[in-house]
């Protein structure tokens, strides 16, 4: 039976708000150690390659429970000021229960309405979600409304779009979730005001960063 775009909408959400309580021991916890640092080199090149500084104001859009939390208040301190936005109630519910610095503001909200004003972020990120945004222009245009001119905006994975194509494909909740091309994410991207200054897609990477 073909699904309609709203009942493929409501099912994601849905999986989502399931996954929430779970999200961060099942993709990010090493189970040597027991610390989220089973991904720490490839934050670590992912933080390299972003100007974040002391004072910025960042929207971490499809946060999740908040992986890149302590990470990114490490890098803008007490000065900056930190969004954490998804749709799915339950991750924003549990990145709350886990963050309690006074610096983060937690918005339940789609990214193409996210309700934050106009070029008001001077980073936003799309950590491990793009795929996802069921309408990924209106999700571009929004999010770059909401970025500062000469802000960065970043779309970032740890594994190339091949492997994370594949991945969705094999759980029904997501499996129309697709990466686009880089040639569609290009076109996204110009017409969202977004020049691209870095476009990595290789076997565990993949990073757009872009300049408004
Ligand atoms: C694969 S998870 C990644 C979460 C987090 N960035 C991480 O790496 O742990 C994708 C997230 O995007 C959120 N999401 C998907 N579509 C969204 C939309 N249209 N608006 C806001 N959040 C969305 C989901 O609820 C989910 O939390």
């Amino acid at each position: 039976m073909n699904r309609t775009h709203e009942e493929i909408y409501r099912a994601r959400k849905q999986f989502f708000n399931d996954s929430a309580a779970s999200w961060l021991d099942t993709w990010y916890r090493d189970p040597e150690t027991g610390r989220l640092e089973r991904h720490r080199k490839d934050f670590d090149r992912l933080f390299s390659i972003l100007p974040l500084k002391a004072g910025d104001t960042v929207l971490d859009a499809g946060c999740g429970s908040g992986v890149l939390v302590p990470m990114v208040l490490e890098r803008i301190t007490g000065k900056g000021l930190l969004y954490e936005l998804d749709y799915a109630e339950r991750m924003i519910e549990t990145n709350r229960g886990l963050h309690r610095e006074e610096n983060i503001r937690f918005i339940v909200a789609d990214v193409a309405e996210a309700p934050l004003e106009d070029e008001s972020c001077d980073v936003v990120f799309c950590f491990s979600c793009f795929p996802h945004f069921q309408d990924k222009e209106r999700a571009m245009i929004n999010l770059s409304r909401i970025l500062k001119r000469g802000g960065t905006f970043v779309v970032a994975h740890f594994e190339s779009s091949e492997g994370i194509n594949r991945h969705h494909e094999s759980c029904r909740a997501v499996m129309h979730d697709r990466l686009p091309c880089e040639s569609e994410m290009r076109a996204l991207f110009e017409r969202a005001a977004l020049r691209i200054e870095a476009f990595i897609d290789e076997p565990g990477f993949y990073c757009i960063v872009a300049k408004k």
